[in-house]
């Protein structure tokens, strides 16, 4: 009679899983982690603040900002002597060139109560449609209840010999002297407010 021959199979004893070790960081470490943020932190906050204030405001071209004329542009930018001011509506002033004077860019709103004063021909003179200011071609007061001439923008002009020329602190009219404009540069965030109404 045959006996049937059972194999055990050995098991071999399970593997031993080795335990790592994750221990949470003490209270020293867990404030040089929270020190090390706020570092992280502040330096993202003052880097942006950089960036933020070294950004120009205003593009150019849109008030606040500066618009500039090429010299392509000079025909229709640069009125003759004693002639009509040019009139930039989206930069909100004036080119004007009052004979014997010089170059002025005036800032079109009126010094009273913040209406538009505008150029007409006939009386030679800008005029405001509000409560009946007049000022003068170069922006100087003549009658009504506004307080003080009109204000004006720093302008910076380049001529055709490589010289520049910009508006003083007082905001006098820049004389041209016989000299060709090729470029004009308006900055509308730097408004000169005349004293009075001289
Ligand atoms: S707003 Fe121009 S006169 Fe009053």
């Amino acid at each position: 009679m045959a006996t049937a021959s059972v194999t055990k199979a050995t098991a071999s004893p399970p593997a031993k899983t080795q335990a790592v070790e994750v221990s949470a960081p003490n209270r020293r470490e867990f404030l040089y982690y929270i020190w090390g943020a706020s570092i992280l932190l502040l330096t993202g906050q003052a880097t942006a603040g950089l960036v933020w204030f070294a950004l120009p405001r205003f593009r150019e071209g849109e008030f606040g900002g500066t618009f500039v004329y090429g010299a392509d542009q000079m025909a229709d930018m640069m009125p003759a002597p004693g002639a009509a001011p040019v009139s930039v509506p989206a930069g909100r002033f004036h080119l004007t060139y009052p004979e014997n004077e010089g170059f002025l860019a005036l800032y079109g709103v009126c010094t009273h109560l913040g209406c538009l004063p505008k150029w007409t021909p006939t009386t030679h003179r800008f005029e405001c449609p509000c409560h009946g200011s007049k000022f003068q071609l170069d922006g100087k007061y003549i009658e009504g209840p506004a307080p003080r001439s009109l204000d004006r923008f720093r302008v910076t002009l380049t001529f055709a010999d490589g010289t520049t020329a910009t508006t003083n602190e007082a905001g006098d009219p820049i004389p041209l002297n016989g000299k060709q404009v090729v470029n004009i540069a308006v900055n509308t965030g730097a408004r000169i407010k005349r004293p009075g109404r001289d």
